[in-house]
Formats: C-alpha cells, structure tokens, sequence
C-alpha cells in the first residue's frame, strides 16, 4: 500500500503529501489510527483529503495510506432495514459491537457476511446473460424481493448457478465470458459519486401519488421527478417527507436524514422505526434503507451521506422498483461543502458557498428519473427525488433554496404563516409550482375524473382572487365587497379549510385517494357554482352561506374511502337546497 505523509490537519480537512499515486476520490486510510478520509483535491504530489472521523489529536508526519478505490456503497441484501451513516458504516451493528459512539477507524462490513440468504435462481445453466439480468431473487424482508442482477460490464453463459442458501459473498453463479471463467457473487460494489448506468431515459409523465392533497392536486411530482420542500424551523418538513415515505406509491424508501440541531437526528432515529406501511400495517422499515447523519458525526459524513443514499436508490431502481429518495435536509448538506470550501481556501462564492454549489446540486438531481432498466427484459424503474431545504429564517433568496429552484421540477413552498395559523401540510398555493402537471393531467384524470383539470383550474383561480380580495380588503374594507365577491371568499375558504388543510395525524384524513380527492373537489366547486346561482336569484348570501349541507361538506375528508358513495348522498342534499333557493327565485339548478 502507497503511504504520504501529513503536512496540515484543519478540522475534517487533511493535506497530505506524497500522494502522487493516488486518484481524486480515491479512499485513504489516515494515521494509525487508520481513518476513513476520502481525496477531495489533488495537485501534484500533494491531496486535500476530507475525513469522514473526527481528526482530533492528529497531526504533522502521520502517514496516509492510499486504498486505491473509490468511495464505494456495498449492494446486496441486507440493506433494506438497515441504519447506516453517511458513508454506509452499519450504526446498528456497530452498536451492537461497541456501543453508541463509533469508535475511530472501526472496521465494520457494511453489510452482513455470515447471514444466510435463500437465493433462488430465475436463470438455468446455458443461458447467455448480460449486464442487468437478473439471476435469482432473496425474499429480503416480508415487504422486498431483492433481486440480483449481473453486474454492469459483465456478460457470459452461465455454467453454474448456485440454489438455496447463501452468504452475499458467496459464488451464486459462474459465467463464461471472453475473458475466461467469472464468478459471481450477490454483492456488487459501486463508487458512490457516479450514476449507475440504465439503457434509456423515459419522460416523466406517470405521477407518484402521494395522497395529500394539496400535492396531488395542485402541484404534482411525476415517477422519476424532483421535488424540493424550502421551509422554515417548524413548518412541516419533516411531516412533509414523512408523509412520502409512508404514502407515496413508491416501492423503496431511501430515507436521508442530516439532522438540523443536535437531537433532530435521534428523532428520526426513534420516530422513523416506528412508523407503519399503511397497506401492510408492517413496520416500514421493511422496505426501507435510512441513512442518519447524527450530530457527533463530523460534518464531511454529511457531505457523503446524498450519495450513498442516491446510489443505493439507484441500485433499487435498476431491480424495475418505483424508488422514492427522501433528503431531510440538502441545507445541511451544502454547509458541509461550504466548510470543506472554505478550508480548502477556494474562492467563496454567495453566502460563502463555493461557486460549484449549482453544479453539484444539478449533478445529484440529475440522478433521479424514470428509466429502461439494463437488462433483456426492459423493466421499467423510477428514482424520484425530494429533497427538504431549510434556509437559514425561511429566506428563500438564500442561494441553497435558489440553487434548487433552478433544478428541480416541482416546488413546494413551506409558509411560517401558515404553519403558525396551523393550516397543515403549509404548502404556500401561490408560491409553490410542478412543472409536471400538465403531462401528468391524462394520467389523473382517468384516475380521478374527466372534468379533473377544469375543478383544479377553478379551485385555484378562487383562491388566487381571494388573495387579490384581500388586498382590496386590507386597504378599504370588506364593505367595498359586492356579495359576489364576498361569496368567492367563502368559497376560497372553503377550498382551503375543507380541501387543503389536511391533518397527518387523523386515520382517515392522512389519506386520500385520487377518486376522493376529486369528489371532495367536486363537491366543494359545485357549491361554490350553484351557489353563485343562487345569488343570481336573489338569494341572501346568509342563506347560501349557512346552507345546512356545508357541515357535511367541511367534515367529507373524515370520509373512508371505503365510503366513497356517501358523496352520492351529499351532492343529492346539496342539490336538494341549494336547488329549493335557486327555484325560489325563478332559476334553475343546472
Ligand atoms: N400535515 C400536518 N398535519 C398536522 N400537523 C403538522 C403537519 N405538518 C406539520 N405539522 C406540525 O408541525 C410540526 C413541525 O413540523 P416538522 O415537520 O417537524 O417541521 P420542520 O421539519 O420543517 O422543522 C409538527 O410536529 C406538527 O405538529
Ligand atoms: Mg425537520
């Protein structure tokens, strides 16, 4: 093993020299004490080396042992259900071993080797397989079948295929390839900085449901797409990114959590074990990898911990599974560039980001989408990527939230003012956007409804005038309102309160499918247009207003799903008074 030599330690930043065999991004081992460091910049014999352990005691002379390798994530079963830091160490295991700190330089295998898998092969000996072909599956846990492809640049006749148990280091199969005879194991390696490869990009024009209102209506992400949830402190990213993972119609989770304070990391440590896959009532951990960044972790794991994250996701993806990758928060990411910049002493761009903050973000999102897998049987996968930013007071000027604006497709727009009125989830509906929706409105439609997009259109253009109504209010006063105006306030009102607002926390209301969600809508738009009519026959607005059927209305997101023809009934009662004001005063219910 190549050795250089410690000139300068500065935090997690090391400079070493005598180097000039190694590679940027190569893996290095430091001091004796053998820490994990990876080579962030290299010029001549000398390497700016980032590590991923706290360097305290370290110092000039020490050597550095060059690995060669690339920072590399370990792929074979065993990974969903685990808990790893922000470069794959293993926290259960290695806790279950010495306890709750990691000790220095600890070697622990990131993945299990003696566990025994049953490995049941799909393919027979003489058939000819290619990169991305799968030989056989691992029922991982109750919720995952793992499936296990050959790996990128391998391709052969197979001579040999192993049936039944297995460690992931064993030979499952052997091909004849050109180069001669190769084994195969269930676990592949692959360097975290790079994409894996897939045959083709498809357009993202599939959406992921999410169940929550105000995403799927309003601002929807497509399979494959890129969303990101800019909020302050307390206004719901968390809740937000949880109610993804447990809802979204994605396989995987890839869960990334960079703690914002201290003990924000042992909370999603504690909360995200415990929470439930609604459609199995198992744990949801079971078709979930989460990786946690805690806080006596040094800020370069941070820095490394997207990239495990997105490449176990990918790896997923290439299996043919709808992946969903959360990152909580991508704020405490780019802080841990801006230090490592900073340290380096490159020139500091806005806010003292390095000026390659853009670049890295669109590098990471550009990971995401929905492909063609490798492989001859043309499975599909998806990869999508949300990604919580948490500017410093809710700024979104900052150059994080603007960096990712520019990136991503869909924008979710936390408010303080809402989250502090308590109309959860706090997604602003003037702010936010998805550039999806208009692929994505065929596809809804058919699910929800065939006059889908002219509700949303209304919805949204009653809460965009009720905006402009507050304004007139706000300067002379509601009595400036005609009683028309006055009613699409109340109808704006209702759009929100009855609609938007939706609570996490209720058994019912956490949910809602594509068909209720439209029923709701409907239910509330026609109202609001009968309504209208109504004062077009001189009805009192206090009567269309307190129209005993509105109770039934604001309490129709308790409704089961199993329910769903009980909107039947309220349309009928809905029809029945609003219509007795509309004849009263010579109109027609239309
Ligand atoms: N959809 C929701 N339904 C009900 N309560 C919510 C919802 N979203 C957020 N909250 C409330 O707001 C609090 C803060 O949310 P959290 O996601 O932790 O904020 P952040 O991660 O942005 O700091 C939660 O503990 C919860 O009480
Ligand atoms: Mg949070």
């Amino acid at each position: 093993m190549k050795q250089g030599r410690i000139v300068k330690v500065s935090g997690p930043l090391v400079i070493a020299e005598g180097m000039a065999d190694a590679k940027m991004y190569d893996v290095v081992r430091v001091s004796e004490k053998r820490l994990i460091g990876e080579i962030i910049e290299l010029r001549g014999d000398r390497a700016s080396i980032q590590v991923y352990e706290d360097t305290a005691g370290l110092g000039p002379g020490e050597p550095v042992f060059s690995t060669g390798q690339p920072l590399s994530v370990e792929l074979a079963p065993g990974l969903i259900e685990s808990i790893f830091d922000g470069i794959q160490r293993p926290l259960q295991a290695i806790r279950e071993r010495v306890g709750p700190r990691i000790a220095k330089g600890i070697e622990v295998a990131p993945l299990d080797r003696d566990k025994k898998w049953k490995f049941q092969p799909t393919v027979k000996v003489g058939d000819y397989v290619r990169p991305g072909d799968i030989l056989g599956k691992v029922k991982e846990t109750s919720l995952v079948e793992h499936r296990i492809m050959v790996p990128p640049g391998v391709e052969g006749r197979i001579s040999r295929i192993h049936e039944g148990e297995a460690t992931i280091t064993d030979d499952i199969a052997t091909l004849e390839t050109d180069g001669g005879e190769k084994n195969i194991q269930m676990l592949q390696k692959w360097p975290v900085r790079q994409g894996r490869p897939y045959a083709e990009k498809l357009p993202p024009n599939i959406p992921m449901i999410t169940g929550q209102r105000v995403i799927d209506t309003f601002f929807p992400v497509a399979k494959g797409g890129t969303a990101a949830v800019p909020g302050p402190f307390g206004s719901g990213k968390t809740v937000v990114q949880h109610q993804l993972a447990k809802w979204a119609d994605a396989e995987i989770i890839v869960y990334v959590g960079c703690g914002e304070r201290g003990n924000e990391m042992t909370d999603v440590l504690r909360e995200f074990p415990e929470l439930k896959d609604p459609h199995t009532g198992e744990p949801l951990m079971k078709r979930t990898v989460l990786i946690a960044n805690t806080s006596d972790m040094p800020v370069a794991a941070r820095e490394a911990s997207i990239y495990t994250g997105i490449t176990i996701a990918e790896y997923f993806r290439d299996m043919g599974y709808s992946v969903a990758m959360m990152a909580d928060s991508t704020s405490r990411w780019a802080e841990a560039l801006r230090e490592m910049s900073g340290r380096l002493e490159e020139m500091p761009g806005e806010e003292g980001y390095p000026a390659y903050l853009s670049s890295r973000l669109a590098e990471f999102y550009e990971r995401a989408g929905r492909v063609i897998n490798l492989g001859s049987d043309g499975r599909e996968g998806a990869l999508t990527v949300v990604g919580a930013v948490s500017p410093p007071g809710g700024d979104f000027s900052e150059p994080v939230t603007q960096a990712t604006l520019r990136i991503v497709k869909v924008f979710w727009g936390l408010d303080a003012q809402l989250a502090y009125r308590r109309h959860f989830p706090a997604i602003n509906w003037l702010l936010s956007y998805s550039l999806y929706t208009d692929r994505l409105d065929e596809w809804i439609s058919g699910e929800a409804g065939s006059d889908w997009k002219e509700l949303r259109t209304e919805a949204m253009g009653l809460l965009q005038e009720e905006s402009e109504l507050e304004e007139i209010v706000r300067l002379v006063g509601v009595d400036a309102l005609s009683i028309k105006d006055r009613f699409v306030l109340e109808a704006a009102k209702s759009v929100r309160e009855d609609y938007l607002h939706q609570n996490a926390f209720h058994d019912v209301d956490t949910y809602a499918s594509l068909k209720k969600q439209y029923r709701m809508l409907r239910l509330i738009i026609e109202y609001y247009r009968q309504g209208m009519r109504a004062l077009q026959a001189d009805a009192e607005l206090s009567e269309v207003i307190n129209l005993p059927v509105r109770e039934r209305i604001s309490r129709a997101k308790y409704i089961p799903e199993t329910d769903i023809h009980t909107f039947d009934d309220i349309e009928a009662e809905l029809r029945d008074q609003m219509g007795a004001l509309i004849s009263k005063g010579g109109l027609e219910y239309a």
